[in-house]
């Protein structure tokens, strides 16, 4: 056979045995086989220096030709094998050197947890969790709440107006409202929720934030319970010495009437700060829910949710919650 069809032959069998080749290993050894030192083309090339000389040009222009041929098939092939995943899959299968892709697994929301866990503290005292719609009436948000039509938080500066006489609660004390409306005593709820006041926004406001109301109504509930139960909580949520103090106050639904305090010290200063406001439920309130004030008596509170984390984390600005800043919030994860 002259040499320049044998070496056609070796291109044959060459590419017939690369596209059986299974993997990267199979595709050296191919290669070795074939292009190496002493591999079949070396082998036939150096047979050309004893052909004769018309011979010679022609098998050497095929070796010439074959050798690139496959050397760039080779290359070609090898390339799919590092990169095609079917390739691979039909040789070495996926490379398990290679770094993974990290999963990022989420958070609750620092809101969440903080209402997660005064709910939690609520709850080991008996407190059933109740909610209430956002978009109220009236009569929930202010006049079975006892707050006169003149009062300023009935105010459109204070308050959102919906149309059909709705308005966007202004606080979670409608719920105690719906909550008795449903129920008889004895009732034992808290109620967390988001609550609206068309308040400009800065650092220390928000047109939307959340609440956690409380109310225990039953027969001879009295004020040394409101305490014991609020006095329980705060030492719970933020540690067992913190000092505190009531402080007179007005609400129109609560009388006698409170808010709260702790003392609290950040950068070396001691400064009393309100977390909530408290009282005996109105008998007004009891007889809007046609309960008889002289047969029950309760307690109720309210208490700000962002407050009370900026507190405990001294968070310097309430937009933060909101922002939806990544860098912020992954720190409570
Ligand atoms: N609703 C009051 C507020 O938003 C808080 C409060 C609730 C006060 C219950 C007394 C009793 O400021």
């Amino acid at each position: 056979m002259p040499l320049a069809e044998e070496i056609l032959q070796i291109e044959k069998t060459a590419k017939d045995e690369l596209r059986e080749a299974t993997g990267l290993d199979a595709l050296e050894a191919l290669k070795n086989k074939y292009l190496g030192r002493r591999g079949r083309l070396a082998e036939a090339t150096a047979r050309l220096g004893g052909i004769d000389p018309a011979e010679r040009r022609d098998a050497g222009r095929e070796a010439n030709r074959v050798k690139e041929e496959l050397t760039r098939l080779f290359d070609e092939r090898k390339h799919s094998f590092e990169t095609s995943p079917q390739d691979r899959k039909r040789g070495e299968g996926p490379d398990l050197t290679l770094p993974g892709v990290v999963p990022r697994p989420g958070h609750l929301h620092i809101l969440t947890r903080v209402i997660d866990e005064i709910s939690d503290i609520f709850m080991g005292l008996g407190f059933e969790v109740a909610s209430g719609p956002e978009v109220e009436t009236e009569f929930h948000n202010f006049e079975a709440l006892n707050i006169p039509l003149d009062h300023p938080s009935r105010d459109s500066f204070d308050t959102f107006y919906l149309e059909n006489q709705r308005l966007l609660r202004s606080q979670t004390s409608t719920v105690q409202i719906r909550v008795m409306e449903k129920k008889r005593p004895p009732i034992k709820v808290i109620a967390p929720g988001r609550v609206y006041r068309p308040d400009a926004t800065d650092a220390s406001h928000s047109f939307m934030f959340h609440q956690i109301e409380g109310l225990l109504v039953d027969e001879k509930v009295s004020f040394a319970e409101l305490k014991g139960v609020l006095l329980t909580f705060a030492r719970r949520f933020f540690g067992a010495k913190v000092p505190f103090r009531f402080r007179p106050h007005f609400f129109p639904f609560t009388e006698p009437s409170a808010e709260m305090d702790i003392l609290w010290s950040r950068g070396g200063k001691d400064r009393w700060l309100e977390i909530l406001g408290a009282g005996m439920v109105h008998p007004h309130v009891l007889r809007s829910v046609k309960l008889s004030p002289e047969k029950f008596t309760g307690f109720a509170f309210g208490l700000g949710v962002e407050r009370i984390a900026m507190l405990r984390w001294g968070i310097p600005d309430i937009r933060m919650f909101f922002d939806n800043d990544v860098r912020f919030l992954a720190q409570f994860g």
